[in-house]
């Protein structure tokens, strides 16, 4: 808890650490009440820093000093300085050792941060700042040492004993007690260490690397969950060759570990060589985890293995340059599901995903630039914009150097960079000089917040065959930035001839035409570029596969994107088509519903909807992802001022008119696949993946008909599927359903069947969680008293409460504001129990200049209620007071 003023960090008063730590020994003895750290460091005087020797700064949170030596020599207490987060000593040489014993409690660590249970096991989080809940350290990434790790604890309840790098020695003790030693070769940070013991079983598998070496796979679980690895195993040996293939980069120690625990406060970590895994995304089988949950293993699998290279053979010299390694590894696994699955599918899921929450983050009191300038508590800058902004800063790299240009750059920066701790400005240098380009004003992606804006217009002269875009980019004042510098934005763009043809693409000026898909780059705030060669108007494709992160807006009508839906050679931009079409239909309802007058469809959107519905040709996945109207929360977004009943009034609307108007279309659909997945046993691949996807969003729309073939169809694929993909969405829409009493039954077998399966039940709470129907609240508030939720849980906390304030907004948003005080009273509670689970739970609340005064005045209210409930933690207290200012 905070018990001074807040510290505020600044990038700008970056040193190089006085000291370095060449090497770490630890010995770790784990005992039920308590754990003792030795820790042995190796130290000299930085020589960057100069020669005098000024006091030493160990960090250290938590910890109860038990013995302190300085080579040898014994200190007493006199001899050094103590506060709640530091140890100051004076060294008398340029190189020493300290030696020091601490007491630590993992057994009462709720926070989820240092060395923690969780459930029997023990196991630790270290990045970013957990480290010095250790021991005292130089915990920061700049100081990178090589570490040798001793665990000892009792052999019959911790017979597994893991650590980073390579096992060296193991033994037993009296008493029951068993040792081993790990030895990590590779110099890292503190925030890369790992300790796991605990009675865990695991899968084994090889890799043989393209040198020829073999190394050891092992994935590492709870004896109940031995039969839900092989999804995650097959997903690592994908992604160590993919690795290898795209960017040339081999694994470099014997072994590779990962540990799947239950309690943790992300996705996982990527620890040299022993990767934690929170249980979510390693654990996954046909008849427990649904399809989306099956990708989701596959793509954090692959997103920690690649972290050895992005991230730990090259790290970052300061928590300013997270995106170093978040940015670059998030486009990285990217890119490697895009490769294993459709490359068009995972493009539109994640430029919707970016759309609605970083767009939404970067318009709110918290909106940072993707390298920040200052902070107070850095657990909290592990954002959506350090990380998906952060991907597609490094996506428009790619597009600005092209494939072969990229790799020249990255085989550069590893090479240049291997073993250092290095800044976002070093990537962008190493992909400058290996093209020999100016990425200067590029670079104003990671000093610059907020979403850019890019008003198209165009214009057509007919008697000289010219049409002419002209672009004006700006973008809105942020927290701490008033006027922007214009940024080079990227814009991947075609034209479309009468018929739907590409046509060639030749730019005033030029000799020839290049192909009709080029990428123009936008660099001033207003520029134009006038293409030639042209009898007829032709319609412009832009900003195709979303080749930047911007809002884009182009006075198309809705003739012209039912035109593009249909035509566009590019299949992110039909998507995009069919999107704008929807949200121009909806806001129009939206004006109806406030206006009070009767909603209408455009039978425009019915019509498109039929002919996407009738197209065998296309990828199922795609139609799936087409008949899906905008979410509630990206029309939010999209609102100058959000009207939560309006927008909720609208979709509805909507949804039940497509659901009546093309019953027969839908019924096919769904029958054809089911009857397919009837007769074919679950594989999560990705044919299996389109078709029940398009099964699943024909029977939501189905079940809206209220009709008894519908119900029993649900009924029949709950009972009889093979698999959570289906079971869940049956369970969904009959959750969301008024068939009460199937409703009921369904709910209690499901939870009968799965009691004893965490993660099910992480899914049946969130179904419920998500009932937009009346009564949510008290319905959430209801499950919070069920045996299978626990506060203590990260991932019960998200299911149950983020899924009901996130996802379920008619609800979370009632107008008596009883949603914005349950989620403050949960944040009160968690303050003290997980600060970082706190104060992300805070999200929905940062939001409140989205809304009419009223709701911004309860939610403003709630907000003060925090700040007034007593010591906050530093997480929770920088995103409210930051919300208030
Ligand atoms: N580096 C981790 C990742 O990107 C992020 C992470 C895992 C983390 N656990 C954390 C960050 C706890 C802060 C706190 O995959
Ligand atoms: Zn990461």
């Amino acid at each position: 808890m905070r018990t001074e003023q807040p510290k505020v960090i600044y990038l700008k008063d970056y040193q190089a650490p006085e000291y370095l730590i060449d090497e770490t020994n630890l010995t770790f003895e784990l005992y039920e009440d308590h754990t003792l750290v030795h820790a042995q460091l190796v130290m000299r005087r930085n020589p960057e820093r100069g020669e005098g020797l000024p006091p030493l700064v160990l960090d250290g949170q938590q910890l109860e000093l038990l013995s302190l030596a300085l080579d040898d020599r014994a200190l007493q207490p006199g001899d050094y300085q103590l506060d709640d987060s530091h140890l100051t000593l004076q060294p008398t040489a340029k190189q020493f050792t300290v030696d020091s014993t601490v007491r630590i409690h993992p057994e009462s660590n709720t926070a989820l941060e240092g060395l923690y249970k969780s459930g029997k096991m023990f196991c630790t989080q270290c990045e970013a700042e957990g480290f010095r809940k250790i021991t005292y350290y130089l915990d920061r990434p700049d100081v990178m040492s090589s570490f040798t790790t001793t665990v000892s604890a009792e052999q019959h309840k911790y017979p597994v004993l893991l650590s980073n790098g390579n096992p060296v020695a193991s033994g037993s003790e009296e008493g029951g007690r068993h040792w081993a030693t790990w030895q990590d070769p590779f110099k890292k940070p503190a925030y890369l260490f790992a300790l796991v013991a605990g009675d865990l079983w695991a899968v084994e598998d090889s890799f043989t690397t393209m040198s020829d070496r073999e190394v050891a796979l092992r994935i590492y679980v709870e004896p109940e969950n031995i039969d839900k690895c092989q999804h995650a195993m097959d997903s690592l040996k994908k992604s160590m060759r993919w690795d290898e293939k795209v960017y040339g980069r081999e694994y470099d120690l014997d072994i590779f570990m990962i540990v799947a625990v239950n309690d943790f406060n992300m996705g996982a970590m990527e620890n040299k060589g022993l990767n934690i895994f929170n249980s979510s995304c390693v654990l996954a089988k046909a008849e427990t985890a649904t399809d989306a949950a099956h990708q989701r293993v596959e793509g954090v699998v692959a997103h920690e293995y690649f972290h050895n290279w992005s991230g730990n053979r090259v790290t970052c010299r300061d928590w300013f340059q997270l995106s170093l390694k978040e940015g670059f590894t998030v486009y990285r696994d990217a890119e490697f599901s895009a490769d294993m699955n459709s490359r068009t599918v995972k493009r539109v899921e994640d430029v919707a995903f970016l759309r609605t929450n970083q767009f939404a983050e970067d318009a709110g009191p918290m909106a940072h630039p993707v390298r920040p300038d200052s902070f107070i508590e850095i657990s909290n800058f592990y954002t959506l914009t350090v990380y998906e902004k952060g991907s597609e800063v490094v996506r428009m790299i790619h597009t600005l150097l092209g494939a072969e240009g990229f790799r020249k750059g990255s085989d550069l920066y590893f090479e240049r960079h291997d073993g250092q701790a290095v800044t976002c400005d070093d990537f962008v240098k190493a992909m400058e000089d290996a093209n020999g380009v100016d990425l200067t004003q590029f670079k104003r992606w990671y000093s610059q917040s907020g979403t850019p804006r890019l008003a198209v217009e165009e214009a057509f002269d007919a008697a000289a065959q010219t049409y002419t875009l002209t672009f004006r980019q700006s973008c809105p004042p942020t927290p701490g930035q008033k006027d922007k510098q214009p940024f080079v934005i990227p814009v991947e763009m075609g034209l479309l001839d009468k018929l739907g043809n590409p046509l060639p693409l030749r730019l005033q000026g030029e000799e020839h035409a290049h192909g009709s898909n080029r990428v123009l780059q936008v660099t001033e705030a207003e520029q134009s570029f006038t293409f030639v060669g042209l009898a007829e108007k032709p319609l412009p494709s832009l900003l195709r596969g979303f080749s930047a992160p911007v809002k884009l807006s182009f006075p198309y009508d809705r003739d012209q994107l039912m035109f593009l839906m249909q035509h566009d050679e590019d299949g992110f931009n039909r998507w995009e088509a069919g999107q704008q079409l929807s949200v121009q239909v909806l806001q129009e309802m939206i004006g109806q519903h406030q206006r009070g007058e009767q909603l209408v469809l455009d039978e425009r959107l019915i019509a498109a909807f039929r002919t996407l519905l009738q197209d065998n040709a296309l990828d199922q996945a795609m139609v799936a992802e087409m008949l899906s109207l905008p979410s509630e929360a990206y029309l939010t977004e999209l609102s100058e001022e959000a009207d939560v009943e309006a927008i909720h009034a609208a979709r509805e609307f909507a949804r039940q008119r497509i659901a009546e108007t093309l019953h027969e279309p839908l019924w096919q659909r769904y029958q054809a696949n089911r009857e397919a997945s009837r007769k074919t046993p679950y594989v999560a691949e990705a044919e299996q993946i389109a078709r029940r996807s398009l099964q699943n969003i024909a029977l939501s729309y189905l079940m809206l008909s209220g009709k008894q073939e519908v119900l029993a169809a649900c009924l029949e694929q709950y009972e009889s599927c093979d698999n959570m993909t289906e079971r869940l969405t049956a369970l969904a829409v009959l959750v969301n359903s008024q068939f009460e009493s199937e409703k009921a039954k369904g709910l209690e077998m499901f939870a009968d069947y799965f009691k004893d399966d965490p993660l099910v039940m992480d899914q049946w709470f969130s179904v419920q969680a998500g009932c937009t129907l009346p009564g949510g609240l008290e319905r959430v508030q209801a499950l919070m008293a069920h045996p299978a939720f626990t506060l203590k849980n990260p991932n019960k906390i998200r299911a149950l409460i983020g899924a009901f304030a996130n996802q379920n907004l008619v609800n979370f948003h009632r107008a008596d504001g009883a949603g914005y005080r349950f989620l403050a009273d949960q944040v009160i509670t968690l303050n003290a129990l997980n600060p970082q689970i706190a104060s992300r739970l805070l999200g929905p609340l940062t939001r409140w200049r989205k809304y009419a005064p009223a709701r911004q005045a309860q939610m403003r209210g709630e907000l003060e209620r925090i700040l007034a409930s007593g010591e906050l933690s530093s997480d929770v207290y920088e995103v409210v007071s930051k919300s208030l200012a």
